[in-house]
């Protein structure tokens, strides 16, 4: 499943990322890459546990907790600390897979990488390429999302970063471990959970919607961990 989530950063909050990352130390993408995708991998990154990393990441994971299609869509157990990279002059991030168990540096922590998250930090149209291309069930799917959107996809897909042909993308991306670990029944949970949703602001039958509440929490009980 691939979400579209708008607007989690408004202008204010762009304008301090900015601001950070153009002061911030980028260190070799291929820091953080395994061994298939150190192969495809030429970008920057801000080091892992870099206090710029933390202030931003902060604010994104804060923004991130209060968006209720989020949490509906991602059903999060684990985060981890967002990450950011920065495209420029050609680079490019060719046809990977994202490692399926990731540590949190420095704790004995690992979060499973049910889904990825991109947040686009840059506007589309002051850089060329740089299209985040997942392949999914129905095809690749081409994103490239206005400056404080993000998407949502399997951690299972194959995808690729097209190379950026002019101008910077900058983006930050990090992995959610679900309660919910199937994708196929995370999907279902959403689109049951958006049709109350819709149910809810109409004049529906008031018992019928309880009914259909009392399902959703039914399948979360039986499919979910906590
Ligand atoms: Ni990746």
């Amino acid at each position: 499943m691939l979400v579209h989530l708008p607007n989690i950063l408004d202008a204010a909050q762009l304008t301090l990322c900015h601001q950070a990352l153009a002061r911030a130390e980028w260190i070799d993408g291929r820091a953080t890459a395994g061994h298939q995708s150190e192969r495809v991998k030429d970008n920057q990154q801000i080091p892992e546990r870099h206090p710029v990393a933390r202030q931003l990441g902060d604010v994104i994971l804060t923004a991130l907790e209060r968006n209720p299609l989020f949490l509906s869509a991602a059903l999060p157990l684990k985060i981890v600390p967002p990450l950011f990279n920065r495209y420029q002059g050609g680079q490019t991030y060719g046809d990977h897979v994202d490692g399926a168990i990731r540590p949190i540096t420095g704790t004995p922590y690992r979060v499973r990488t049910d889904i990825s998250i991109t947040v686009f930090l840059t506007p589309p149209q002051s850089y060329d390429g740089g299209e985040l291309v997942i392949d999914d069930a129905y095809g690749a799917q081409r994103v490239k999302f206005p400056a404080g959107d993000a998407i949502l996809y399997p951690g299972t897909s194959l995808h690729r970063v097209e190379p950026v042909r002019r101008g910077t993308r900058l983006a930050s991306f990090f992995w959610i471990e679900s309660m919910v670990r199937s994708d196929q029944q995370r999907s279902m949970l959403f689109e049951l959970d958006t049709a109350i949703q819709q149910l809810t602001v109409g004049e529906s039958d008031a018992a019928a919607l309880l009914k259909l509440t009392n399902i959703y929490h039914n399948l979360l009980r039986q499919w979910a961990d906590t």
